[in-house]
Parts: C-alpha cells; structure tokens; sequence
C-alpha cells in the first residue's frame, strides 16, 4: 500500500454501532485516511462531503479492479457479475435492462399495493402491545415489494434474510459465507429455470426474455442482477425505516412536529436518509492508476471506500450535522450514491419510506422503546449500518379507524 503522511488508523468491533464518531474525528484530520477495516481489509477511507462526492464521479476509481477476471465457473462470476461491480460499457449495458422498471412513474403505480402491505402488516402490529419492529414491519414491507416486483416466492423471505445477512457481514467464517453463498446461488438457479419452464408477469421473466433472445446478457449476469435486486432490497430500504424509527424515537421533539404537520413527511424521509444513511460505505473502488484525492497520493490498485454517512455529517456541508431536523434542506445528500452507479431503486426507496413513516405514525398515538437505546445492537457490517432489531412498545387509539 501507497506510504502517505497518515497514520493508519486500525477500525475495531465500534465502528459498527457508532461509524459517526470514527467519521467525524477521522475527518477533522484526515478526510482522506489510510485504515484498516474491522474485517481486517486495508482501505482509503474518504469521509469529506467534497472529497466523496468527487470521488464518486472519478473516472480512475474502477468498481472491477483491471486484470481480475474470475473464473466464469467460479461462484464469483455467478454472483459478482452485475451493474454495481462494472465499468462503463458493461454498467451501462447492464443498468439499461432494468431502468425502466424503476423510473418514478413506474414506481408511482405500486403505490396502492405498497400502502395494502403496508396496512396488512400495521393490522398484525395492532394485536400487540410490543413488537421487533424489524421483524414486523420495516423488514417485510420492501422484501415482499421486491419480491413480488422481481417474481421470487415471498414466502422464502426468512431464507433471504439469513443468506443476505452472512453476505455483508463482516465477522462471519469464510466456511459460512461460501456455504450461505452456494446456497442463494443454487436457490437463483433453480428459480431462473422455473420462470423459464413458465414465465411470469415480473421483472425476472423479463430479464430472462432478454437473455434467450440473445441481447448480450450472459447467465452468469442474469443470476447476478437477479440477487443484486433482491439483495439492495433487503439490506436498504429496512434500515431506513428501521433505524429512522429509532432516530424519531431518540428526538421525540423532531417525532411530534412530523405527527403534527404530515405535510413535512417528504423532507423527513431526505432528512432520515441524510442522518441514518443505511448504505454506510459504498461498495469497493480501485484505483486504476495513481490518483491524488483530496491531495493524497494513492497508488494504483488500491482499494477506496466512499463513507456516505461520513458526508452526509460533514459540517462544512450541513449546519449542526449531528442534529436531526426534519425540516432542513437535506438537498444533496449522498445516501443514495451519486453519479453513474447512483441509486437505481431510490424511487421505490423514497415511496417505500413516504408510506410506511405515515401508516406507522398515523397508526399508532404512542410508540416507545421497549429497552435501553444502550442495549440496541447494530449488524457487524461497515458497508450496511442497520440494527439487529428494534424492540418497541405501541399504543393505539383508533383501532382498525377509517379503512
Ligand atoms: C433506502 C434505501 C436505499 C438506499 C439507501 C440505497 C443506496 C444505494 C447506494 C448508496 C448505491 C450506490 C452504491 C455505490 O456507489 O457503491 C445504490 C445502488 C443501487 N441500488 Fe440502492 N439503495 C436503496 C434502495 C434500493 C432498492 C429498493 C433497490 C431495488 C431495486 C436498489 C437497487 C440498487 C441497485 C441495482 C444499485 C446499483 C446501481 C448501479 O450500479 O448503477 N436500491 N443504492
């Protein structure tokens, strides 16, 4: 690795409950720091709004490092194959098949379905008085949105989940995380050849279609973009609305403003995504050759990771970064990326989101933490920042009102 004027700064077991800290003190100094990962992988941390935004659209940060070309055979060719890990041509080739599906007016029309899970899952939480809101709530709802859209079984939902967790964990076995790897694999395998013995009205169908008539997409990146679906639905859109439930329960002030004027809810949900941001650092970037960013030298074929929480605090971007105001102008922020790989699903995000803040609120007068926000605990992943789940106490004054 490039030897600069940093110190290397070791990132520990912390970093996963509190990546905020880590972030505002590594970015009073070093906007750009040489770390080591918690999971022990050396990185370019850039935690500088401008620096990361820059970063973002620079050309000589490559997503596939130049000469790795796995074996096509090999597991990572079947999964690592999608838009999120190419480069322009192949990224863009790639995004073009499933854009459409996702533009904000497409999206518009799932909006009565969205708001009938939504409701359906609300009605269970209703029987009880303490509930995991991950399990009951901000986990089902965009998994079985991105279910149905896709055309996978809802109902192996469970299997996803436990799959999708090894898979951005940082602390899992190398043994688990091949063994959980094959087996999403072998589940997306035997999932194409139904839809091909049988297509459907969903996206996977579609994508098949493109594949047998010859349009330039291989199997392997077929399987790729099918889990790379699923997976971005599974391990985003949860957080947001998980860990924003958690973020309006800890400033009740900013939760009773929203409960008094609905009107606030689109910015609360840019306001929420600024200060949760669940994608915490993007995905890996590599240095195609030797790169100055924010005037540190690093050399070519190093890794570099964009901490979009990071930005998304950084003061010289947002007035009292640190605070939750639902009424700011969050205008900008990065939780969605920025620039060729930004968000392909944050239409679905943003009405996912819109929906469930307002059911939940208008649902329940009182919703409170079932324990100590000190016995929270967060998922070990640096690239997700999500809790492993949310005990909270409901109240409800108008049951089962107005539908
Ligand atoms: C709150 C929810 C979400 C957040 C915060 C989020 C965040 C992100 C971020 C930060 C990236 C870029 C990563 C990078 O540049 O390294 C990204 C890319 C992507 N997201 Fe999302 N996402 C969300 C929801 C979704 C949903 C619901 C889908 C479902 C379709 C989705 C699909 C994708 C895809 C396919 C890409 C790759 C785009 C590309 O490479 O061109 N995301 N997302």
């Amino acid at each position: 690795m490039t030897q600069a004027n940093t110190t290397i700064e070791h990132l520990g077991a912390e970093y996963f409950s509190d990546p905020y800290s880590v972030h505002a003190r590594l970015r009073a100094e070093h906007p750009v720091a040489q770390v080591i990962m918690p999971g022990g992988m050396p990185a370019w941390l850039i935690t500088g709004y401008a620096q990361a935004r820059a970063a973002l659209t620079d050309p000589r940060l490559l997503k596939m490092p130049r000469d790795w070309r796995p074996d096509p055979e090999s597991l990572f060719a079947a999964l690592d194959m999608h838009m999120l890990n190419s480069d322009p041509p192949d990224h863009e080739r790639l995004r073009k098949l499933v854009n459409k599906a996702f533009t904000a007016r497409r999206v518009e029309q799932l909006r009565p379905r969205i708001t009938a899970i939504t409701a359906e899952l609300l009605d269970d939480m209703s029987a009880r008085q303490e509930v995991d809101l991950l399990t009951a709530f901000a986990f089902p709802l965009p998994v079985t949105v991105i279910c149905e859209l896709l055309g996978v079984p809802v109902a192996d939902r469970d299997q996803f989940r436990a799959w999708s967790a090894t898979i951005v964990s940082e602390t899992v076995s190398p043994e688990v995380f091949q063994a959980h790897a094959t087996a999403m694999l072998g589940y997306f395998r035997d999932l194409v050849a139904a839809r091909r013995r049988e297509p459907a009205d969903d996206l996977l169908s579609a994508l098949i279609a493109v594949r047998d008539e010859g349009d330039g997409l291989s199997e392997n990146e077929l399987l790729s973009m099918a889990w790379l679906l699923l997976v971005a639905g599974h391990e985003t859109t949860v957080n947001l609305i998980g860990s924003g439930v958690l973020a309006l329960l800890l400033h009740p002030g900013e939760l009773a403003r929203l409960r008094a004027d609905p009107a606030l809810l689109g910015g609360a949900v840019e306001e929420l995504l600024r200060y949760v941001s669940p994608v915490n650092d993007a995905t890996l970037r590599f240095t195609s050759e030797p790169a100055d960013l924010g005037g540190v030298h690093i050399g070519p074929g190093e890794v570099v990771l964009v901490s979009l929480s990071g930005a998304n605090r950084d003061p010289s971007r947002y007035a009292d970064p640190e605070g939750l105001d639902i009424g700011r102008d969050s205008t900008g922020h990065l939780a969605f990326g920025h620039g060729i790989h930004y968000c392909v699903g944050a239409p679905l995000a943003r009405l996912e989101a819109e929906i469930a803040f307002g059911a939940l609120l208008e649902r329940f007068d009182s919703m409170t933490l079932a324990v100590p926000p000190s016995e929270l605990r967060w998922r070990p992943s640096s690239l997700i920042h999500g809790l492993e789940s949310l005990p909270v106490r409901l109240q409800t004054r108008h049951l089962h009102q107005d539908r």
